[in-house]
């Protein structure tokens, strides 16, 4: 199917409206909000503190905990409240994708704790909770090598395009979602997924995509972080 002008009027290798602000929960050691078009993702760190129970410490490292979840009345069709197979996925590839920024050799036998909340979706949410949660961490005063920033392209009906929305995953013929997560400093990716069919060629191209999208956030996730150091200055 050609897929001339996508449902919301973006241009195929247009980012949808985005905001970003840290601080926002205050018991929260660091606290973020990234929203992308109507997808809203909050993320709070608690720790480094000591992990309980004791047997799942590590003595020579922390550990890093990340636990995503998207309230009911988030999506369309009321989502059944607490964890499932698919929160628990999310939970893991999000932890993974940010662990290579921290040095946990530095906090051992405790726990780093990422809430990620979801009050909004569509579509885009682990990439969403991911660069909150990057945030959040920065916020809370962790040392990181670099921010992890991350955005869901792929393929709708017969173009490549950057980030999708939920219409354009359920509609658009043939629709593939590619969520990418990478550290710009060095370009390299920490989170590489792929839901749907997509030629090599194709998926070249919508990784030169993911780098120019993730170029976009990163520049907004270090804006929103220099401004909020000027504030507490
Ligand atoms: O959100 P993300 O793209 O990272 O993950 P997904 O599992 O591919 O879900 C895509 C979208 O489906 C979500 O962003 C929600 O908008 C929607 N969804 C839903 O409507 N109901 C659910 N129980 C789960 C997801």
């Amino acid at each position: 199917m050609a897929y001339t002008k996508r449902f919301d009027g973006r241009g195929f290798e247009e980012i949808r409206k985005m905001s970003a602000e840290v601080g926002i929960i205050s018991r929260a050691k660091g606290s973020a909000r990234f929203q992308i078009g109507d997808t809203i993702a909050i993320a709070a760190v608690h720790g480094p503190r000591e992990l309980h129970p004791r047997f799942l410490r590590k003595p020579d490292k922390g550990v890093l905990r990340c636990d995503y979840d998207m309230v009911s009345f988030s999506v369309s069709e009321r989502k059944r409240p607490g964890s499932s197979r698919r929160s628990m996925e999310i939970s893991h590839v999000t932890g993974k994708s940010i662990e290579p920024v921290l040095d946990l050799s530095k906090y051992p036998n405790t726990v780093i704790d990422v809430f990620i909340t979801i009050p909004q979706a569509n579509a885009g949410t682990r990439c969403a909770g991911i660069c909150a949660a990057s945030l959040a961490l920065a916020d809370a005063g962790i040392p990181m090598k670099d921010l992890v920033v991350a955005i869901s392209v792929g393929k709708a009906g017969d173009k490549v395009v950057m980030d999708l929305t939920k219409e354009e995953e359920d509609h658009a013929e043939g629709a593939t979602d590619i969520p990418v997560a990478m550290t710009p400093r060095n370009g390299e990716y920490t989170l590489l997924q792929l839901d749907g069919d997509i030629s090599k060629d194709e998926l070249k191209e919508a990784l030169v995509l993911a780098k120019k999208g993730c170029d976009e956030i990163y520049t907004l996730m270090q804006k929103t972080l220099r401004d909020s150091f000027k504030e507490k200055k």
